[in-house]
């Protein structure tokens, strides 16, 4: 089989050889770079900023903020001590102590990225909320966990719920703020915040983030990542990011994603970089205007975003200076082939795909500078981890043979556990040590993964993950609504779209105004990425005897595919 590559990039990389790093890499060797391997204890906040701010790059920029009304920057120092005075706000004001859950729940700012910081000095777990979030998603997140305490803007206050018996306080980000004994004007107590702080050291398996996550049943999950996660992110981030001294790095994710921290936080600090941070929505203009900008030499993206600046036109680039870019990644569903060779007309760099997921904290299968690209390939494993194609019994198959994509378990950046659900963290594994991702792939004869698709029934929509659940238990909330199913329909720029089969309760009829009505109802009430952006009326939906809606069925009417299999299918 002839498959078409691009050629390594000439350069220095951090990773030179990769069959060479393959045998004799260690993640052992990667805790010397941490002062605590000596001491057991750690704090990611520590390593990642105010170790910095003891050595030469004390005044080195560590963050770039930039949105339609600010630009700004913040060294090293200035990260150290302003992330200590966000630390003394949440102690002092919400008692937060060392395993709290703090949730955030903001639009990207520095003071966001103060207050991440500031909880992880402390202990507390960070519970990063995405600002598109409406009520009920908020809820199910802070109930689930027991936050303590939120930190929030006045504009979205509305969606956090008030009746939470755990959530003892709630900070608001804003100007003019009014307090009472549980709400507290975050901005007012940071000004007048001491600068100096006793970090709390914690054990490597101390919990540090919890990201909330979609599965193809039940409520979101709480995927509990630890301080040990540090290990993975700096040598992903060197390997994989290529990060080196001078660069001045763009990562486009929200922190409300888990890119958004393990790459948006963790890996580019914990080495020591320049992270440029924009505030504010998606447009091709501001986004070349970034690169040009700030001269971004490593850019970390989705498909999804590629797909749409690659729907924006070539004529569009030639206005802006690209030309610092050096090295440009991907992340979170499948990279085009197309969108592979576009970035090589456009940008002359070649687009590096890098899989991984929520659960495992950190990538896994990666292309590197080093080594060919193969269009359409997720690359090969980083060293330290082993990846393999296994059957339903954890038999591993041989090249070609499309299975499940199975990871052998050790990697450092694994997560902890499933908060409040063991059983559901244990579901994830099979026998032989496979850690199992939910998704079908096969390896070609070099070790390359070629993705093939989920195993489960979960949506992936402009690179964020919604479980067809959630959106359906929402949608039969609304009066009209008896029944419905979702599923991921193709589409050439979202990956997916949300679709939906509702069957509608006598008395309602079958309009287009219900339909947006309907469409409304789900943005409201979840997110509006969560909301489908197609609704099929029908008098009935395929289900089980035992009444489970089959969303195969409802994807084979869609696609024109097959059925399959109907045995279980009620008359
Ligand atoms: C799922 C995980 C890790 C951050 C973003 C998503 C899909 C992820 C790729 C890729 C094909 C990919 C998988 C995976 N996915 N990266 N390079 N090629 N598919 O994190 O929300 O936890 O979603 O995203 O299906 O299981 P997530």
């Amino acid at each position: 089989m002839k498959i078409e590559s691009l050629p390594v990039i000439e350069g220095k990389h951090n990773l030179a050889n990769y069959e060479e790093t393959c045998k004799s890499f260690d993640w052992k060797d990667v805790e010397k770079e941490f002062s605590w391997h000596t001491t057991g204890l750690v704090n990611m906040a520590y390593e990642a900023v105010d170790r910095h701010a003891e050595t030469f790059r004390k005044n080195k920029v560590a963050l770039y903020y930039k949105d339609k009304n600010r630009n700004e920057k913040y060294t090293y120092k200035d990260m150290k001590e302003l992330s200590n005075k966000a630390a003394n706000v949440l102690k002092g004001y919400g008692d937060i102590e060392k395993g709290d859950r703090v949730f955030i729940f903001m639009p990207r700012s520095p003071e966001l990225y103060f207050a991440v910081l500031g909880a992880i000095k402390l202990g507390a777990i960070v519970g990063p909320l995405f600002e598109a979030f409406m009520e009920g998603a908020v809820r199910d997140r802070l109930e689930d966990s027991g936050a303590k305490v939120i930190v929030t803007t006045p504009e979205l206050l509305e969606r956090v719920p008030k009746d939470l018996p755990e959530l003892k306080y709630i900070f608001l980000v804003g100007d003019g703020i009014e307090e009472d004994d549980r709400t507290i004007d975050f901005k007012k107590k940071f000004e007048n915040a001491d600068k100096n702080l006793k970090i709390e050291w914690v054990d490597r398996q101390d919990g540090l983030i919890l990201h909330y996550t979609s599965g193809s049943t039940g409520k979101p999950k709480g995927v509990l990542h630890v301080h040990n996660a540090m290990i993975q992110h700096y040598q992903t981030a060197k390997w994989v990011l290529d990060l080196q001294e001078e660069d001045i790095y763009w990562c486009t994710a929200d922190p409300g994603w888990v890119t958004g921290t393990s790459y948006g936080i963790f890996g580019p600090w914990l080495l020591g970089g320049s992270n440029v941070i924009v505030g504010g929505r998606f447009s091709p203009e501001t986004w070349y205007s970034v690169i040009e900008e700030f001269g971004i030499t490593v850019w970390y993206s989705a498909p999804t975003a590629f797909r749409m600046l690659m729907g924006a036109g070539n004529e569009i680039v030639k206005k802006y200076d690209l030309s610092s870019l050096r090295h440009v990644l991907s992340v979170g569903e499948p990279l085009n082939p197309e969108v592979v060779k576009w970035g090589m007309k456009v940008f002359n760099k070649r687009i590096h795909d890098t899989y991984w997921m929520t659960e495992t904290g950190a990538q896994l299968i990666c292309n590197f500078p080093c080594m060919p690209i193969k269009p359409g390939s997720m690359g090969k494993a980083i060293p330290g981890v082993t990846a393999a194609i296994v059957d339903d019994r954890g038999e591993e198959l041989p090249p070609y043979r499309m299975g499940n994509l199975a990871i052998q378990k050790g990697w450092p950046a694994m997560m902890h556990t499933i908060w409040n659900n063991r059983e559901k963290y244990e579901s994830y594994f099979m026998p032989g040590g496979w850690y199992l991702t939910g998704d079908s792939a096969y390896m070609d004869e070099d070790g390359y993964f070629w993705f093939q698709g989920r195993v489960d029934d979960v949506i992936m929509t402009s690179g964020e993950r919604v479980g067809p659940f959630e959106v359906e238990s929402k949608l039969v909330e609304h009066p009209a609504v008896a029944e419905a199913g979702v599923i991921g329909k193709p589409d050439p720029v979202r990956g997916e779209i949300i679709k939906a089969f509702v069957a509608l309760r006598d008395g309602y009829e079958a309009t287009d105004e219900l339909k947006e009505e309907i469409r409304q109802f789900v943005k409201k009430g979840l997110a509006a990425h969560a909301a489908p952006r197609e609704i099929d009326f029908r008098d009935k939906l395929p289900k089980t005897r035992s009444g489970k809606i089959m969303r195969r069925v409802l994807k084979a009417w869609e696609l024109d595919l097959p059925t399959g299999d109907l045995s279980t299918m009620e008359d």
